[in-house]
């Protein structure tokens, strides 16, 4: 295949990957957006496969075979809920790729560059490795967290900003010595010694993180994926790369941003972590002294929602969970049938992923114009007769605004409470992501229906 083709094809490839993020930022375009980013990536592949590659195809064939097993066998076994540790794991390879591509390059016995082209590309290759690194060890923490393998409470080391500042000025200084060293034929020592710098740095990072401040975590390892990719484009030379990783790495980076004003967080603090402590005296963290709470049954909670005018539907992660959305979508349509006006309030950071109810919603084929984000409907509460809560937890809880103590503390939830009656749907008493008690359960208008919510939602809608 000729250079031209292959610019060309690079060409279009970018151009589909631009209309693709396009296509994402709506629920209507999405599956057409995903479309053009799995032609894109195809054209990609072929022509860098057909056009660039030059010799020992045998080793890429087997490269390709194994990836390719190994990325369809995940995808084929994932359960929904599993999506957001996937998403992290696959952050990660991200960044190995990029360290080893670095090394790679750094050791090539075929590099060519003299002078300051060689200064350029020891610059181009330490800084990729570097992303990469802080990629690969923070994404594989943040794959730990969210798996619940590690715990989510942030983990935090004495002086920790004086910990963060020494690894960063260290990185600097062995950037320094690398580049003087390869110029006279070595490196690979400094370049080591970061590499471990780095990897220590993303650890800790990620470790340091509470658990309701995760969401940004994982835009955040998203978007540095990103610029690992863009790091490996300018080491091997590759404009498509370059490209896509900065498409990455710019959209992640402004979703990171969408989920801090979400959750009423500075980007910067988030980063230099310990936010989720709360200090340990915050009285949401107890169930005791919170009074009783009032259960319900399905039948009661089937003859609250027809006796209601305005019903409010507020799914969270236990709703992926149960898979409740498609006997959710049955009871919309009953409540339609006697005339009730149905709508959904989405929190920013409802589920483990960003869109995670929505692509719920979607699948269940609820329609678009019943779901609303939160700014949009948090005003109506007062005018709504029930709502219902299906596993959630955190997005709805009132000390969020009233404990500054709360791990949550200033992040904006959905405020149902001023509504009439609330039923919360839930398996227990159990605290959500955050480990945090809710004082919602506890209030006067509050009802809990425990149990699986995809078997009391069943209940409800024979009770219908
Ligand atoms: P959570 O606060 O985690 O609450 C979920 C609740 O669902 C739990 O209290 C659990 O109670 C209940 N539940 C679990 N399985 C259930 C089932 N089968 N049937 C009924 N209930 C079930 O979820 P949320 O309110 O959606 O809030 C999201 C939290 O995750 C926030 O803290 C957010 O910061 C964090 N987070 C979000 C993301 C993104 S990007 N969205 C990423 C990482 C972390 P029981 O055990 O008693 O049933």
């Amino acid at each position: 295949m000729s250079e031209g083709i292959v610019t060309v094809s690079y060409i279009i490839a970018t151009i589909l990957f631009i209309l693709a993020l396009g296509g994402l930022s709506n629920q209507e375009t999405a599956r057409r957006g995903n479309w053009y980013g799995i032609i894109g990536m195809t054209i990609a592949l072929l022509a860098t496969v057909l056009g660039v590659v030059e010799r020992h195809y045998e080793i890429l064939l087997v490269a390709l075979l194994i990836g390719g097993t190994i990325g369809v066998f995940l995808a084929r076994r994932v359960q929904m809920t599993q999506m957001p540790e996937l998403v992290a794991i696959l952050h990660s390879l991200v960044g190995l790729a990029a360290v080893a591509v670095g090394f790679a390059s750094f050791m090539d016995p075929d590099k060519h560059f003299v002078g300051i082209e060689l200064t350029i590309h020891d610059i181009e290759t330490y800084v990729g490795i570097l992303i990469g690194a802080v990629t690969f060890s923070g994404s594989l923490i943040a794959f730990g967290k969210l798996s619940g393998r590690i715990s989510g409470k942030p983990m935090t080391l004495p002086g920790k900003h004086f910990l963060n500042l020494a690894l960063l000025l260290g990185a600097i200084w062995f950037g320094r010595e690398f580049v003087v060293q390869s110029a006279a034929g070595g490196g690979l020592e400094p370049l080591m010694i970061m590499t471990v710098i780095a990897l220590l740095f993303g650890m800790h990072m990620v470790l340091a993180i509470g658990g309701a401040d995760m969401p940004v975590v994982v835009s955040m390892l998203n978007s540095y994926s990103g610029w690992a990719a863009s790091a490996t484009g300018f080491m091997l030379g590759n404009d498509l790369l370059i490209v896509t990783g900065a498409l990455v790495g710019s959209s992640g980076a402004i979703l990171s941003y969408i989920m801090c004003r979400a959750m009423n967080r500075k980007f910067l603090s988030v980063i230099a972590g310990g936010f989720g402590t709360g200090g340990g005296t915050s009285s949401g963290g107890s169930t005791e002294d919170q009074g009783e709470v009032v259960p319900i049954d399905a039948h009661e909670t089937a003859a609250l929602l027809a006796g209601a005018k305005e019903v409010m539907i507020i799914p969270g992660y236990g709703m992926a969970v149960a898979q409740a959305q498609h006997t959710v979508y049955e009871i919309t349509k009953a409540l339609r049938a006697k005339k009730i006006n149905v709508r959904f309030g989405i929190h920013p950071v409802a589920g483990r992923m960003p869109g995670h109810m929505n692509v719920l919603l979607a699948e269940a084929k609820v329609p678009y114009d019943i779901v609303f984000e939160m700014d949009e409907i948090n005003e109506d509460f007062p005018k709504v007769d029930v709502s219902v809560v299906i596993g959630a937890n955190d997005i709805v809880n009132p000390s969020a605004l009233t404990d500054p103590d709360s791990p949550i503390a200033g992040m904006p939830v959905l405020e149902c409470w001023n509504g009439e009656t609330t039923i919360v749907l839930k398996r227990s008493m159990a605290t959500g992501y955050a480990g945090v008690q809710n004082p919602l359960f506890f209030k006067e208008n509050t009802r809990m229906l425990f149990g699986d919510a995809k078997e009391t939602l069943d209940e409800v809608l024979k009770a219908l």
